[in-house]
């Protein structure tokens, strides 16, 4: 009798774990979501578009948990800083490679995409982009040499392996409700060249390599006073036979973004016929910028994101016949570019241990029941 009841509690055992295993209401957290079924990003998204992260040449290392975790739920690589004009040219003429090719290597070794960022752009290059050594404004033509010589160098390196390319970031002015000032006028290159310098950008970068696609990569543009302006300068471009094949949407969003806002650039953009791409997602559980700092992941922000994040996941899947990828500006809460002391932002689908998030589920319910 002993021995039986003993094979009997055994029986029990097993079968307890053959049906925790299997079962895809095992095991819930205390939001119902059932930790262990979650299915990775790039399968959840495979028939609507790809799925990127930003990351550092650290991340690339698959006996971390961050390289793991990338190539777990990503198929999309974007270099945060270190394709970036002061990484690759801090000194004219001397080019740093290493950083840059740890990243494109280790796309290629887990078959991933790499987003190429950025090519163009007034923040984070070095002053000898713009300047003499009198600190006087360089003349359009050194100008437009230098800014050529630069992506036919970074292109030429990378051709073939990138898929597609920021050729221009952030050129346009941010706040302008009356519509009246477009372009970015600060920008050196705009000061140098004028607007031209964007297109003199796209021909340069398809000379360098034919296959890349081209992106424009802007950041409030899902709003009426900027969306317009992006709508404006891609129309322009095309008119004029200028190579680009895309618009980048930032996408750093608070939970209170518009998805109306969303579905109305989508709807905008999708008319131009070029690709478009979500580049830099990440959603603040903050209403907005006033609102008091936390360090801590409360529940008010855990049902935000679960309200928001679906939200806009359902406009972007209503849109993915245009939508090609979305690309994360990081992998999970533990780092993010918005945090500051007392001041977290949580704004990805994976946790501090990158771990799925309750809006995880909620947004992988979308288009698995
Ligand atoms: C912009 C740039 C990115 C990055 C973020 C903030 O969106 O395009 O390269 O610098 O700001 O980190």
């Amino acid at each position: 009798m002993k021995n039986f009841r003993v094979h009997f509690w055994s029986f029990g055992v097993i079968l307890f774990f053959v049906f925790s295993c299997s079962s895809e209401d095992a095991n819930p957290d205390l939001n119902g979501n059932n930790q262990n079924s979650y299915i990775p990003l790039k399968e959840l998204f495979k028939d609507h578009f790809f799925v990127g992260a930003a990351i550092t040449p650290a991340h690339t290392d698959i006996r971390t948990p961050h390289g793991r975790t990338l190539v777990e739920h990503f198929n999309s690589v974007t270099a945060e800083n270190v394709m970036k004009p002061d990484a690759i040219q801090r000194i004219k003429g001397t080019f740093t490679w290493t950083e840059a090719d740890r990243i494109v290597q280790f796309a290629k070794e887990n078959n991933m995409k790499v987003r190429g960022h950025t090519l163009t752009w007034h923040s984070q290059t070095p002053d000898w982009f713009f300047f003499d050594q009198t600190g006087a404004l360089l003349s359009k033509d050194i100008a437009l040499k230098q800014l050529e010589e630069h992506i036919t160098a970074v292109m030429t390196r990378y051709r073939g392996m990138i898929d597609s390319w920021d050729v221009v970031n952030e050129a346009l002015f941010d706040w302008d409700p009356d519509g009246q000032i477009i372009y970015r006028e600060d920008s050196p290159w705009y000061k140098i060249i004028g607007e031209s310098y964007i297109d003199s950008a796209f021909v340069y970068a398809h000379r360098a390599d034919p296959d890349a696609k081209l992106f424009y990569n802007d950041y409030n543009s899902i709003f009426s006073w900027k969306r317009n302006k992006i709508f404006d300068l891609v129309k322009r471009l095309k008119d004029n036979n200028i190579p680009i094949h895309g618009i980048g949407l930032q996408g750093h969003w608070f939970v209170g973004t518009s998805v109306e806002d969303l579905r109305t650039t989508l709807e905008l953009f999708r008319g131009l016929g070029v690709e478009i791409q979500i580049t830099e997602l990440d959603l603040s559980v903050y209403l907005s910028s006033n609102e008091p700092g936390s360090v801590v992941y409360t529940d008010e922000f855990n049902t935000r994101q679960r309200i928001a994040y679906p939200e806009i996941f359902r406009v972007l899947l209503d849109y993915s016949d245009a939508i090609a990828g979305v690309t994360f500006w990081g992998i999970g809460d533990d780092a993010s570019w918005l945090d500051t002391p007392g001041r977290k932002h949580f704004p990805f689908l994976l946790n501090e241990q990158l771990q799925p998030k309750p809006a995880y589920f909620d947004v992988q319910r979308l288009l698995r029941r």
